[in-house]
């Protein structure tokens, strides 16, 4: 018997206009669930343009901000599991890059902090600092849903490879990410590092983008993206805002995890890759 889960990777055009983004995606969501998708994952910054500047404004409460309810509430409405892409989260006189996942009766099922916040500061050519704004999330974070558990990293994550990996080992059959790489980085890294992630692993890997705006402060790349476990790209989008739309199917990862038996063949004696608890 084929297991699969149902997925649609909602690739947003992302304005200034909060409500607007936010009905956009609400739309989407039951677009998506009128296509077939029981999990419907959303982008990096869907309801605000990306930059620290727009951060403060944007910022509101998870689960209680205007956000979250309307994601909440469209996720039971339509019946499907929202990873809802990433909001600036504030939590008291903190912001967050995070991403909430609703499932299908609306409930909070995980909410992810982006760890990573990307700082780079070249003399005469770039600054760009998150964590001028932003704090960093301290754990990692997986959840179930139909009988699935899949993890959660934002953006710069997907560059740490030890992350992913410990979601692997923890059981993870896919790994969710909504990101934002620029026009540079977009063209040179975006597919590997989801190719990368998949076949060390040897899991399925979802890339999510907001659609790309030539006239936006911060430029996306765009082409959302599915990776299956053998490292194959089994579906990507262009720039555009459009869906993609496939099967996730447990019996990949399982042919591929037999087919090449790297999880049971680690030289742990001599190396390992280990979760540290923060206090
Ligand atoms: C994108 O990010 C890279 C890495 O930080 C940086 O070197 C580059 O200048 C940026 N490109 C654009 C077009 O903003």
């Amino acid at each position: 018997m084929k297991r699969g889960l149902k997925i649609a990777l909602v690739q947003l055009a992302v304005g200034s206009d909060k409500a607007k983004n936010v009905a956009a995606a609400v739309q989407e969501i039951h677009k998506a669930k009128e296509k077939g998708a029981q999990l419907v994952a959303l982008p990096e910054c869907f309801n605000s343009p990306y930059g620290t500047k727009y951060f403060e404004e944007y910022a509101e409460e998870v689960p209680s901000g205007e956000t979250s309810r309307a994601l909440s509430k469209a996720a039971a409405e339509a019946g499907v599991c929202v990873v809802g892409g990433t909001v600036p989260e504030r939590c008291g006189s903190r912001l967050y890059n995070t991403c909430a996942v609703w499932d299908s009766n609306g409930k909070l099922l995980a909410q992810h902090r982006k760890i990573h916040l990307f700082d780079i500061d070249i003399p005469n050519k770039i600054t760009f600092k998150e964590s001028e704004v932003l704090s960093p999330g301290d754990q990692l974070t997986t959840f179930q849903f139909n009988g699935i558990k899949i993890g959660l990293g934002i953006c710069y994550d997907l560059r740490f490879c030890e992350m992913a990996h410990i979601m692997a080992k923890e059981g993870c059959s896919l790994l969710i990410y909504p990101g934002a790489f620029n026009m540079t980085t977009g063209p040179k890294h975006w597919q590997l590092l989801a190719r990368a992630r998949a076949v060390d692993n040897q899991l399925w890997v979802a890339l999510v983008s907001p659609a790309r705006d030539q006239t936006a402060s911060y430029v996306a790349w765009g082409h959302s993206l599915l990776v299956d476990p053998w490292g194959a790209v089994t579906g990507q989008l262009e720039h555009v805002p459009d869906a993609l739309h496939a099967t996730i199917d447990l019996n990949t990862v399982e042919e591929v995890r037999s087919q090449i038996p790297i999880r049971m063949q680690r030289r742990t004696d001599i190396y390992d890759t280990v979760k540290k608890s923060k206090q």
